[in-house]
């Protein structure tokens, strides 16, 4: 089904399931240990051999030798898998280098061989034995020394939009700010781990990826076989976070691996290597400039950022999401990436938007201080119902909403407008806010559902639930239009066996993959209609039986006969090119900062988000208490920091590379708005994944100046940056 106009009035109106707080149905599993994660599958395989992945200690340069022997004859090994056997014939779509290093090294960790053993710790002991000699090239890792050569990109072209330069020079009241955000990491619970079992020519690899579809795509030309020929199992992750997006050397090697043994084979990357191994957020450097009149309209908006990469990445934009903030007639977007010899950067939650709201949004705070505006007021003074960037209106956009009602429920006229006003004991206090503007994307999204003769609704499809909520959303979407209880619907996810999916990407997986689920049902209600000879449009599914014109059949005894099938498909390419479609947000910070030791608590948080439609609100509040929770993390803590002597991530483990926990976050309250987007999708709403992250930080950067009138610029903001600028005598 092609989504071409607004979404008419269809059963997921009915709201019987749909958008009522639902406890995840895998819930149960998941605490109970019965949820199979990649590398946990028990009888899938027999006797599978492990291999023991060994990162390149340089960061660029050559192979010069390997010396295995010792290794081979260790106990237990079989093989030692490099880059002249392993049979790797592409790098894999967007990766920025290649799955096995050799003889060219491209990045610190990036695989050079994988020890492949009879047990675990054989292969791991064996790596010690493997000697491996390297070339060392100069290479360059930070940021800021290879500034000089950044250029355009076609993956972030520039953006003008009337005249930035002679409106800002015209401008009474101007800001002109650079800001720094650090690299971070996904760090998601569950490492990266594949099995992989070839049988008649034909891999399957149990793995935990985000992105089905698109990885099976790639997979396959990793390995040099066609698409048919890949298979990839996926019903459970431990936390993605953008990281499992794309195939990496845990499921390549695996696969290689498996095929050079002819022997199932299980490979997790350890917890150390996964930082310089896989891929980053990079980090960014993002100059403001903010052009206004003396009445507090926005006049010019100017947002340039730096980010860099290896040859074949791509930039980190802030500029993506400043585009569509606020109302103002002459705007200057540009992006400038450079190249840097440090591990991959990639996507993480938000990509762009999330460093992106951080530099407009802290500038947004910076310039109503000028204008001597309340930050919200000068937030709502500029909203706008049209996107400044393409002149489309959105879809629906309720930011002042957001921002109005947030600003009633946190409690915000108690805030001091002068800085460094709130005192308690020690303590400095203080309030900040920030919009969040984050893409509401859709994508393909296709489903198969079976009435089974036992009276179930299967629900089958390849999208994958990363701990978001997907398998309760999609058993609701399916209760909701074939008229049956949630506990009837058996949803079954990530196997590319089952019809593609849109994926859990781009925050674009609730609306996509509920839309495909919807799509099927519809054509299994045509399905049953046509067969008892009843209208589709007219008869009505509820309370498990099908009834028009008050004649009621049982769906039990339509299946008494044997199961009723149908696939359905959503397809997003003509979905109104009139609109820009967005979700909004608002977020609320209150801090405390100790005046002797400038350490920063979060005392409060709060956010109001809207993007239509909210399908569970227990599964999209738990989205956006997680965005938040990384948003403190970016604010006060998270940074890999690059050794630029050896150019790696230094900080490669959960002990060193810090990460919010349950000390660092107070309560946080989440609420919604009410109502739809039927221009979004037939469903009518969109997701909060991303929506939940964008802001965050810069609200507590504003909440930390609030408190001690002290402006960091370059996040994280850790103590040091504070202590020597607290305005308190001591
Ligand atoms: Mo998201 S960074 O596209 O998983």
């Amino acid at each position: 089904m092609k989504f071409t106009k607004p979404a008419p009035k269809n059963p997921i109106d009915n709201q019987t399931v749909m958008g009522k707080p639902t406890p995840r149905i895998d819930g149960p599993l998941k605490t109970t240990g019965q949820a199979t994660y990649a590398y946990e599958w028990k009888d899938v395989v027999e006797n599978p051999a492990y291999g023991w992945i060994i990162g390149s200690s340089i960061a660029n340069g050559r192979i010069k030798s390997m010396k295995l022997d010792a290794a081979k004859s260790a106990p237990g090994v079989i093989d030692i898998l490099t880059y002249k056997n392993a049979g790797i014939k592409h790098k894999g779509d967007n990766s920025s280098a290649q799955q096995i290093a050799g003889p060219k090294v491209e990045h610190y960790h990036q695989a050079v061989a994988m020890v492949i053993a009879e047990s675990f710790e054989e292969a791991r002991a064996a790596a010690e034995l493997v000697e491996i000699s390297y070339t060392k090239s100069k290479g360059k890792y930070v940021l800021e020394d290879t500034l000089s050569s950044a250029k355009k990109t076609d993956q972030q072209k520039d953006v003008s939009v009337g005249d930035f330069a002679s409106a800002y020079e015209s401008a009474p009241v101007k800001l002109d700010v650079t800001y720094k955000t650090s690299r971070h990491s996904h760090a998601m619970m569950e490492p990266h781990a594949t099995i992989a079992n070839w049988e008649d020519n034909k891999v399957t690899v149990w793995t935990a990826n985000q992105m089905i579809n698109w990885s099976k795509t790639s997979l396959a030309k990793v390995l040099g076989v066609s698409k048919e020929d890949v298979r990839l199992v996926s019903p459970f992750i431990g936390g993605g976070f953008g990281g499992k997006l794309f195939i990496l050397s845990d499921a390549s090697l695996a696969a290689a691996g498996a095929r050079l043994t002819k022997r199932p084979v299980k490979v997790t990357l350890q917890r150390a290597l996964i930082f310089n191994n896989t891929a980053h957020r990079a980090s960014t450097i993002q100059n403001m400039r903010l052009g206004a009149n003396e009445n507090g309209e926005l006049t010019a908006v100017a947002h340039k950022n730096w980010s860099s990469a290896l040859p074949e990445g791509g930039p980190e934009s802030g500029v993506l999401t400043t585009g569509p903030s606020y109302k103002t007639p002459n705007m200057l977007l540009e992006t400038r990436l450079s190249v840097t010899n440090l591990p991959p950067v990639s996507a993480m939650r938000a990509p762009g938007d999330m460093p992106g709201s951080i530099a407009i949004e802290v500038a947004m705070d910076e310039m109503a201080e000028k204008l001597k505006l309340d930050p919200i007021e000068f937030r709502l003074l500029n909203d706008t119902q049209t996107n400044p960037e393409t002149g489309k209106p959105f879809s629906r956009r309720k930011l002042a909403e957001c921002l109005q009602q947030g600003a009633e429920k946190f409690g915000w006229s108690d805030r001091s407008s002068v800085p460094a006003q709130k005192r308690e004991g020690s303590k400095l206090i203080g309030m900040g806010v920030a919009s969040a503007v984050r893409g509401g994307p859709a994508s393909k999204s296709a489903a198969r559902v079976q009435l089974t003769t036992d009276n179930k609704l299967i629900v089958e499809t390849d999208m994958t639930d990363i701990g978001t909520g997907s398998y309760t959303i999609l058993a609701q979407t399916a209760a909701e239009m074939m008229g049956l209880p949630l506990s009837d619907v058996d949803v079954r996810l990530g196997d590319s066996n089952f019809p593609a999916a849109a994926g859990s990407g781009g925050q674009w997986g609730a609306t996509s993959s509920t839309s495909g689920v919807y799509v099927a049902c519809v054509n299994l209600r045509k399905k049953i209609t046509d067969q008892l000879g009843l209208n589709a449009d007219t008869a009505t599914f509820e309370n498990g039986n099908v009834t028009e014109s008050g004649k009621s059949t049982s769906l039990s005894s339509i299946v008494k006969s044997g199961p009723i099938e149908a696939e359905g498909e959503i397809d997003f390419s003509g979905r109104g090119d009139d609109h820009s479609y967005y979700t909004f947000g608002a977020h609320f910070v209150e801090v405390e900062v100790d005046i002797y030791t400038a350490e920063t608590r979060i005392r409060r948080m709060l956010a109001v988000c809207d993007s239509g439609r909210i399908f569970n609100p227990v599964s999209a509040r738990s989205q956006v208490i997680g965005g938040m929770t990384m948003g403190a993390g970016a604010a006060l803590m998270e940074e890999l920091h690059v050794d630029p002597r050896y150019g790696h991530l230094a900080n490669h483990d959960l002990a060193q590379y810090e990460v919010p926990v349950h000390m660092d976050i107070p309560h946080q309250e989440v609420f919604f708005l009410e109502g739809e987007d039927p221009l979004a999708s037939p469903t009518k709403g969109s997701g909060v994944g991303e929506l939940g992250i964008c802001g965050v930080s810069a609200a507590i950067g504003n909440a930390i100046y609030n408190a001690t009138g002290v402006r960091v610029r370059e996040f994280p903001i850790t103590m040091e940056k504070l202590l020597n600028e607290m305005p308190v005598e001591v």
